[in-house]
């Protein structure tokens, strides 16, 4: 067992407003209570719902007065953007037809952003938030959750410090069961938009799961994939969007993947699993056993590192909270990127430059490679599964 490395230092405290997030939804308040862990940032401004309703009454809730309860993000954006005391950083927690409008609101006033993912729906939307954020010099995070993990950063370390080799291979695996059920039909609303190509975009169980296969793949390798050839399945009956789909994958060394994401495989609930192989050795992660990873060096036995009780690299280790044995999970992991991207933010109003390790959450090129991904597994299936490049 370790000591915790809970951190009493003294912490800027800015301000955040929300885009979603309103009263029965699902992200929003994993981040508001995953920003409340470290005590860095208030909540104070909100567009929580297209309901003004919903967005009263969710603000009221949340202690937040009325004057920074907005009907849509347009004027939110608008009229934030004009205080004294505005929010120093948005948080886009809608679907996701919404985020690329309510992102390009905000960068162009001024206001950093925070969006979940997929960024956005079309790469050119994209690239244009991405164009946007570096010409205003905004600070951009997309947060795919689970590079927030200290195993999988120490996994990171391990790869980086050449201990498993050249990489050859990585297999990609994330599987749930609950469209398994016709969910959206019976009015579950986070099934509802996930099966609309209005509100979710090209893909379901790509955009959905697939995205954050490819994501981890790249944090923990650094490997971005230059050509892939996939197969979406529409498994669940009338589904206009895909619920289960297979990807081969090819990187920029040469080494080979395979990805599998989907809704319809009775007996998972959020099993995202990743395996690199290299010539060395290999480093495995299991999303629902998050404060472990497994490691092994050929011709010698392999090792399951603990968060806590395993000497991890340093910069992982500063991102455990408790000890070993006292499970952290899905919160911490979001917890951890506002804690780099809030301390970034401060460091950056402050005037001071910004290490690698400052910058080190999902940014706004993560959210577009995102977005060019899901969109060529879309081109390479509806093309009848054949091979495409990046
Ligand atoms: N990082 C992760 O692990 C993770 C996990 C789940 C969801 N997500 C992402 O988070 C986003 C939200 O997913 P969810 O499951 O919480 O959805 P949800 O349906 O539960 O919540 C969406 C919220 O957005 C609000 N909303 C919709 N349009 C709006 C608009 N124009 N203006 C203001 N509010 C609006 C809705 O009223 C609702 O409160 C999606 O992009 C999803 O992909 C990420």
């Amino acid at each position: 067992m370790i000591e915790s490395s809970a951190n009493i230092e003294f912490k800027p405290r800015l301000r955040y407003g929300m885009v979603g997030g309103g009263q029965g939804s699902f992200i929003g308040d994993v981040h508001r209570k995953s920003i409340a862990l470290d005590g860095m940032a208030e909540i104070a401004a909100g567009c929580f719902s297209r309901s003004a309703d919903n967005t009263l009454a969710t603000g009221a809730a949340l202690g937040i007065k009325r004057e920074r309860l907005y009907a849509t993000y347009e004027e939110m954006a608008e009229e934030e953007s004009k205080r004294a005391d505005k929010i120093d950083f948005v948080v886009i927690v809608t679907p996701n037809y919404a985020h690329y409008g309510a992102a390009k609101a905000f960068l162009s006033r001024g206001i950093p952003v925070v969006c979940d993912k997929p960024l956005c729906i079309e790469a050119s939307e994209a690239r244009e938030l991405q164009e946007l954020a570096e010409k205003n010099k905004l600070l951009f995070c997309v947060t795919y959750t689970y590079s927030g993990n200290p195993a999988v950063k120490h996994g990171k370390a391990l790869i980086k410090k050449g201990e498993i080799g050249k990489i050859h291979f990585i297999t990609g695996e994330y599987p749930q069961e609950w469209l398994l059920a016709p969910s959206e039909k019976q009015g579950n609303k986070q099934a509802v938009w996930r099966t609309d190509p209005k509100l979710a975009g090209k893909s379901n169980s790509v955009g959905d799961l697939g995205s954050h296969i490819e994501n981890l793949v790249h944090y923990f390798t650094g490997l971005k994939i230059k050509s892939l050839c996939a197969r979406l399945d529409k498994i669940g009956p009338g589904r206009v969007l895909d619920d289960n789909a297979t990807i081969m994958v090819e990187y920029d060394n040469g080494a080979k993947g395979v990805y599998w994401s989907s809704q319809v495989a009775s007996g998972y609930d959020n099993a995202l699993k990743v395996r690199i192989f290299g010539d060395k050795g290999a480093v495995e992660f299991n999303e629902e056993e998050c404060n472990y990873i497994k490691f092994s060096q050929f011709g010698k036995p392999t090792t399951v590192l603990s968060r806590g009780r395993d000497p991890f690299d340093p910069h992982a280790q500063g991102f455990s909270r408790i000890p070993s044995g006292h499970p952290e999970g899905y919160f911490e992991a979001l917890a951890n990127i506002y804690k780099t991207f809030i301390t970034a933010l401060a460091k950056q109003k402050e005037g001071k430059p910004l290490t690698e390790d400052d910058l080190d959450f999902p940014t706004v090129e993560d959210g577009l490679n995102g977005v060019v991904f899901i969109g060529k597994c879309v081109e390479s299936s509806d093309k009848g599964a054949v091979w495409v490049n990046l």
